[in-house]
């Protein structure tokens, strides 16, 4: 028989191959600024009502049982908008971390971040690290927030590493492999997400997770990301279910 969209019967035994909740979910979170012009609002308040989605949406993970989330919240292109507002979104990510980590950490939320933080000020980064720490041990959900984040970057970097690596004799390059490589990247420890949604009708990656993005499903959603939320984030959970996933088996 063909290899199930969740279960694939092995002689006898029922084997699940793909839950039908997935693992980890990634989020491009994008139109915060169509939003806001159709309100003829200024894009401060399309990024502030966003916010409001961040929340509503880790809110939707928990209760759906989904244990790693991770929101592309700035990219590392990001820095070219214009310098009012990307004080602006930096000023709502200092708020957020300030704000609402007590309430993340009260609900068992583990934050990390990937990306290169250096690029933020001072104080930001220094909220970041305490959030990271403080959230250790926490394991009801694993919140990625990518930050000043571009996935070509992330594995130059990692390619820099295996060159600096062989280049002293500490690694053999017969030995590397996916595995390795994949260790060297920001998201060691983090599982390859199994469903990357997009909201605002755009059908692009934006250089998120390229390297993680290998066998992702991909679910793409009209809805403007302020208006994002639980019944939207259970609609992209019921499409992945639908769908079958072979990870490159053939069926048969
Ligand atoms: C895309 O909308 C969204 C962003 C560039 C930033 C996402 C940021 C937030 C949701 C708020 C900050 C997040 C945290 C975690 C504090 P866009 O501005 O590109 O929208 P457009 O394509 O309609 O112009």
């Amino acid at each position: 028989m063909a290899i199930g969209h969740r279960q694939a019967v092995a002689s006898e035994a029922t084997v699940d191959l793909a839950p039908a909740v997935p693992s980890h979910v990634a989020v491009i979170m994008d139109g915060n600024g169509r939003w806001a012009a159709a309100r003829g609002l200024p894009r401060l308040a399309g990024h502030r009502a966003g916010v409001q989605a961040v929340r509503r949406t880790i809110e939707a993970a928990i209760h759906q049982g989904v244990g790693w989330l991770t929101l592309y919240a700035f990219s590392s292109e990001n820095w070219r908008r214009p310098a009012t507002e990307v004080s602006d979104l930096t000023g709502l990510l200092r708020h957020f971390i300030k704000h609402e980590l007590a309430e993340l950490a009260r609900e068992g939320v583990r934050l990390r971040i990937i990306g290169d933080r250096d690029r933020f000020d001072a104080d930001i980064q220094a909220e970041l690290a305490h959030a990271e720490r403080t959230t250790t041990a926490n394991t009801r959900l694993n919140l990625t927030v990518a930050l000043s984040y571009g996935a070509r970057g992330e594995i130059l970097a990692a390619a820099r590493k295996v060159a600096a690596e062989v280049a002293a004799g500490t690694l053999d390059p017969a030995d590397l492999d996916e595995e390795r490589f994949g260790a060297m990247l920001s998201t060691t420890g983090i599982p390859d997400p199994d469903l990357i949604l997009r909201t605002s009708g755009e059908l692009r990656l934006s250089n998120f997770l390229l390297w993680q993005a290998a066998y992702a499903e991909l679910v793409f959603t009209d809805v403007l990301w302020p208006d994002f939320g639980a019944e939207q984030f259970a609609e992209a959970l019921a499409e992945y279910a639908r769908r079958e996933r072979r990870f490159g088996a053939r069926p048969g």
